[in-house]
């Protein structure tokens, strides 16, 4: 599932890199397969000036033109030589929908989105592109077919397509970011169960609700390393940039300045447990309406991106919700489970380059579907 900008007339996959474009930085990870199993090429991050990418909508083209034409390296000073990339599309501007179709005929799937995401959705559906995916398929059992839609503002995607094409850069796919970090985080033995996945950024934590072989639902709120580094700063009376070397040292030690530090970030922590509550209540309801077809319950909550790193942020939401909260492994869908291999980064290096890696994995393209 994924917005294509333009149709390839490729029949095998070309070799291609993913590239994860976030409001502060640029993160890119190339990932060969061979008999022998996957591997990771190279991987690396470039920063992004504050005002070129704001809120996912790209503000300065010919900036982001530069640093993707010229600072596209990695730490060893490696450029990605491939032409084509599958890159994300900012999880906050998109839509996503599992909707229930009564039993029609497949031919008739799309004009029936169409017409469900009118009343469902805050755009007009002309300004947007829609791509859909079907989830269940109605069997004898059922009388409705289970499709997941992701929809996105047109001049969005075109203002990223435009940046990508006029670096030299042909994009075979356009996806969420959600998408991808489910790609890389889930593997088979894992999708029959329900699975809160967060990745916790500089500027925004998206959290992606998945059961039963699918996302079901995502959501960004606009809480992300950043708020935290001001609230440590303000709190302690330091600049951003001690403030987050320390929120990296110590994390929610509540010994660290009398626990002044986890005061100050509490609020903020808060908002993502309301958020991650609500998301179990969602799912829980969302479970019963399916008349158990899959697990009643959230299994675990999985956490990546930068800040996902915060010492002691998992016991914190594993105790106020409740449920197992563990580190996600960005590697999974690369080395599998089977042990063995070295990742080019130590884990809570790699929590940031999930999405990145996750769109390096992915393994088809489809075409264009636009509204
Ligand atoms: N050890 C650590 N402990 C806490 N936070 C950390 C640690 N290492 C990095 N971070 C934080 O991770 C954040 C960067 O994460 P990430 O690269 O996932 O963000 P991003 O993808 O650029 O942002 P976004 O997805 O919000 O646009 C920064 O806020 C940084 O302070
Ligand atoms: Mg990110």
């Amino acid at each position: 599932m994924s917005f294509i900008s333009h149709a390839v007339g490729w029949i095998v996959q070309p070799p291609f890199f993913g590239l994860d474009i976030s409001d502060l930085t640029l993160k890119f990870a190339k990932v060969h397969r061979s008999k022998a199993g996957a591997d990771i090429d190279y991987f690396g991050e470039v920063k992004i000036p504050s005002g070129v990418v704001e809120k996912g909508e790209v503000k300065n083209e010919g900036e982001l033109f530069a640093l993707l034409k010229k600072h596209l390296i990695d730490a060893e000073g490696r450029r990605p030589q491939e032409r084509y990339v599958v890159a994300s599309l900012p999880e906050e501007k998109s839509f996503v929908r599992l909707l229930q179709l009564p039993k029609i005929q497949r031919k008739e799937v799309a004009s029936a989105i169409r017409w469900e995401l009118e009343a469902n959705i805050p755009l007009p559906i002309d300004q947007t592109y829609f791509d859909y995916e079907i989830v269940h398929s109605p069997d004898a059992s059922s009388d409705h077919f289970d499709v997941l839609v992701t929809v996105f503002p047109r001049d969005i995607v075109n203002s990223y397509t435009n940046v990508l094409k006029r670096a030299g850069l042909r994009p075979l796919a356009l996806e969420l970011e959600s998408q991808a970090i489910s790609r890389a985080l889930i593997d088979e033995s894992m999708a029959g169960d329900g699975y809160i996945l967060i990745d916790i950024g500089m500027t925004r934590t998206s959290f992606i609700l998945y059961g039963g072989g699918s996302i079901i639902l995502t959501l960004s709120i606009e809480v992300g390393g950043i708020d935290f580094d001001a609230a440590i700063a303000k709190a302690l009376g330091i600049g951003r940039d001690e403030a987050e070397r320390a929120k990296k040292e110590f994390g929610l030690d509540k010994k660290y300045h009398s626990g002044e530090m986890v005061d100050a970030l509490i609020p903020l922590l808060s908002a993502l447990v309301d958020e991650l509550k609500k998301q179990i209540w969602f799912y829980r309801d969302h479970a019963e309406h399916r008349h158990g077809s899959f697990p009643s319950e959230i299994k675990a909550i999985y956490l990546v991106g930068g800040d996902a790193n915060l010492i002691g942020i998992d016991k914190y939401l594993a105790v106020s919700v409740k449920k197992p909260v563990l580190m996600g492994d960005p590697f999974l869908g690369v080395y599998g489970r089977g042990g063995g291999h070295v990742p080019p980064v130590p884990k809570n290096a790699s929590l940031k380059y999930c999405t990145a890696i996750g769109l390096a994995l992915r393994s088809e393209y489809g075409l264009l579907n636009a509204s």
